[in-house]
């Protein structure tokens, strides 16, 4: 299939809106690093991206809002839920795509890893592997249906990790990192469906020209916010500031 040409998903999916994100007066320590403290967002934007450098809590982020990581105090909500219920009271609430994709894989092969994303909507695992081979196939992926994901590389891996995530096809779409391994073609592919899906999308990501037309950006900076607003604004100032810090650097080291 040309790029250009937009695939028939097979899955329906909810329409836009309503899933409320809140994250309260939060402190997260992970071991003996405290990440956020006293951090507050309210996040209801379709699309909002998350930038800053290494280490700035992009991913924790991400990990509390999926109920991975549970912050000492505060909240974090999703649509009214605690969200370290949310995998067990909603399953098909919230989806993560993995920085790592190692992280997410479970099965040894592609069909049945997205077979797996059909279980929470109760559809049978035959029929869920009937439905992710027609999936592949209309991502001209036919043939990685049974391939062993252990002999996938890294980047392709994460391609398996971002199919997985659209056919599960759940209401709220985190996605860290996502174009990190990524050839320019599965780029582009997963900015389009970015720009297509009807559900709310947060995605980390150090291209910024990936986020820079999002209306709400936000620059994580040690655990802090640095700029909130318009993606072109905040990716501007983010720029700067590397280019900046790239300068001050650079003269240090004469
Ligand atoms: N498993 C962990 N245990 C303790 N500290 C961690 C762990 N993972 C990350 N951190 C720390 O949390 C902070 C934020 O990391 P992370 O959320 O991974 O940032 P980012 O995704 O923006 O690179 C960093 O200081 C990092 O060292
Ligand atoms: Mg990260």
């Amino acid at each position: 299939m040309p790029f250009n040409e937009p695939y028939s998903p097979v899955v329906s999916k909810p329409s836009l809106g309503g899933t409320s994100l809140h994250i309260r007066e939060v402190t997260l320590q992970r071991g003996a690093n405290t990440i956020f403290s006293g951090l507050t967002l309210d996040l209801p934007e379709p699309r909002i991206g998350l930038i800053g450098d290494n280490g700035a809590g992009k991913s924790s982020l991400f990990r509390m809002l999926c109920g991975l990581d549970v912050p000492q105090s505060g909240s974090v909500t999703v649509r009214g839920l605690e969200a370290r219920n949310v995998s067990r009271k909603r399953p098909g609430l919230v989806g993560m795509m993995f920085q790592n994709p190692d992280e997410q894989i479970i099965f040894p092969t592609v069909a049945e890893e997205l077979a797996l994303g059909l279980s929470p909507s109760g559809v049978a695992r035959r029929e869920a592997i009937a439905q992710a081979r027609v999936f592949l196939e209309s991502r001209n992926l036919a043939h990685w249906a049974d391939r062993a994901i252990g002999a996938l590389s890294h980047g392709q891996r994460q391609h398996v990790c971002w199919l997985a995530l659209m056919i599960a096809s759940p209401e709220l779409l985190l996605l860290d990192e996502p174009f990190a391994s990524l050839d320019q073609p599965g780029q582009a592919l997963l900015g389009m469906d970015i720009a297509k899906a009807s559900q709310q999308v947060i995605v980390s990501t150090h291209l910024l020209e990936h986020v820079r037309t999002f209306e709400r950006v936000i620059w994580l900076e040690r655990g802090q916010v640095r700029a909130d607003g318009p993606g072109a604004q905040v990716c501007a100032a983010y720029q700067a500031d590397v280019a900046a810090r790239i300068a001050a650097q650079a003269l240090s080291y004469k």
